[in-house]
């Protein structure tokens, strides 16, 4: 199965977003990965729902929302209204997580749940055939531009093997730090999505890069 590439626009150049959304759009990703926090759950704020709503007028990519906000039940109806595809809400997060998936699947959307660095693979073990989407945080959540956490590895074998024997069609996302460096390598221990910002926007040629990443993703 073909790997993904999922840009994630916190790194994009908020004044010229339209302009950014169609580099995505003309480019390789499938993905566009959108991160929504709270100054709560994460020390920091990004975006709303006007914001997300903007994207989506420009957006022919399918649009991977995160979640890093306490209390995402209250909103997900409104996640769906403003164009997200996929909604991924934190374990740390979700007292009720098996009714918050739940939930996201009634609204149509396909359901992701995210781990921070600290949080094991195996809590997902009850979970795991409710999943569309696991997304492996190999930064703390909160900002872009940080290294890469290595013991990331080590998780993404572990849940791929949870995935294989639970039967669960649960796709693999890193997010956090990804670049060249490390997209070939995540890959074979089993991750199918591959978020990156910085490298993405911060390089001369974006498209470019984007390319690049995903072909090394697929080697
Ligand atoms: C971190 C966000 C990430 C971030 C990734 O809290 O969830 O999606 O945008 O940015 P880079 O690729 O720069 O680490
Ligand atoms: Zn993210």
């Amino acid at each position: 199965m073909t790997k993904i590439i999922a840009p994630s626009v916190l790194a994009a150049d908020f004044a010229n977003i339209q302009r950014d959304i169609e580099m995505i759009n003309n480019s390789e990703a499938e993905w566009i990965h959108i991160d929504v926090m709270d100054g709560v759950f994460v020390p920091n704020i990004s975006f709303g729902f006007p914001v997300i709503k903007a994207m989506q007028r420009h957006a022919k990519k399918t649009m991977d929302v995160h979640l890093m906000i306490v209390n995402p039940d209250q909103y997900i109806e409104t996640f769906k209204s403003v164009g997200a595809d996929i909604l991924t809400v934190h374990y740390e997060a979700c007292t009720h997580l098996h009714r918050t998936l739940q939930a996201i699947k009634a609204a149509e959307m396909k359901a992701g749940v995210a781990l921070n660095p600290h949080t094991p693979i195996s809590v997902l073990e009850d979970v795991i055939r409710d999943i569309d989407l696991v997304c492996i945080m190999s930064v703390n959540p909160g900002f872009g531009g940080q290294s890469f956490i290595e013991n990331t590895y080590k998780k993404v074998i572990q849940l791929k093997d949870m995935i294989e024997k639970s039967g669960s069609n649960a796709k693999i996302e890193i997010d956090g730090g990804v670049t060249d460096q490390n997209a070939h390598k995540l890959v074979s221990a089993g991750a199918d999505v591959l978020v990156a910002g910085s490298f993405v926007f911060k390089a001369e040629h974006p498209a470019k890069t984007i390319k690049d990443l995903k072909a090394l993703a697929n080697s």
